[in-house]
């Protein structure tokens, strides 16, 4: 159950990835991107994985850990993981940030850096489907899966309630309706 619901957050968290890339790929072709897009999904990456998904899966990890070290160990530091994916956000934001303050800044290097934290999130979220998630399901007991659902709930931090879940989902249909919006201008221009 909570695995579900971690893996559904990575399919919306895969769904912005490609709104970047498709920004990402308009900025290649040497063309104005919607900056208004891209900010948007940088906001959401500075906000949702640290203040969400990540504490949930790290949970789960120390549940893993203390069940089955050996299995913990193959997938190595996963908080040392995330950090160094916010890490790379950090350095796309800036990128962007320099872009945009007309600072002379390499288009090639504004590219790898976001292909890089494009690339360096996809692969990790596959590492914890592939490995992670089965290897839990695997360990975890029920009374485990209980203990993680109490302390999710039981948080006072409101950012652990539904309502703030529904106000990204929010954010999230709000950045594609734009991506939308961008990419209809696109076509339409190109049209003409
Ligand atoms: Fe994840």
């Amino acid at each position: 159950m909570i695995i579900d619901v971690l893996r559904q957050e990575h399919r919306n968290i895969e769904k912005l990835l490609l709104v970047l890339e498709r920004e990402l790929s308009v900025f290649d072709r040497t063309e104005r991107p919607d900056y208004e897009v891209v900010w948007a999904v940088i906001s959401y990456f500075k906000v949702y994985p640290d203040a969400y998904h990540h504490p949930q899966e790290e949970t789960v990890f120390k549940k893993l850990t203390a069940r089955d070290p050996a299995a913990a160990a193959k997938i190595g530091d996963l908080a040392a993981e995330h950090r160094s994916s916010s890490e790379r956000l950090r350095r796309v934001a800036h990128a962007v940030e320099s872009v945009l303050k007309d600072q002379e800044v390499l288009r090639q290097t504004v590219d790898d850096i976001i292909r890089d934290f494009i690339a360096h999130e996809r692969r990790h979220i596959a590492m914890e489907e592939t490995d992670f998630f089965p290897a839990a399901v695997n360990a975890l007991r029920p009374q485990d899966w209980a203990e993680i659902a109490m302390t999710l709930t039981d948080r006072k931090d409101p950012l652990f309630s539904e309502i703030v879940e529904a106000r990204f989902e929010l954010v999230r249909k709000h950045i594609l309706q734009l991506e939308q919006e961008a990419e209809a201008e696109r076509r339409r221009t190109a049209g003409q």
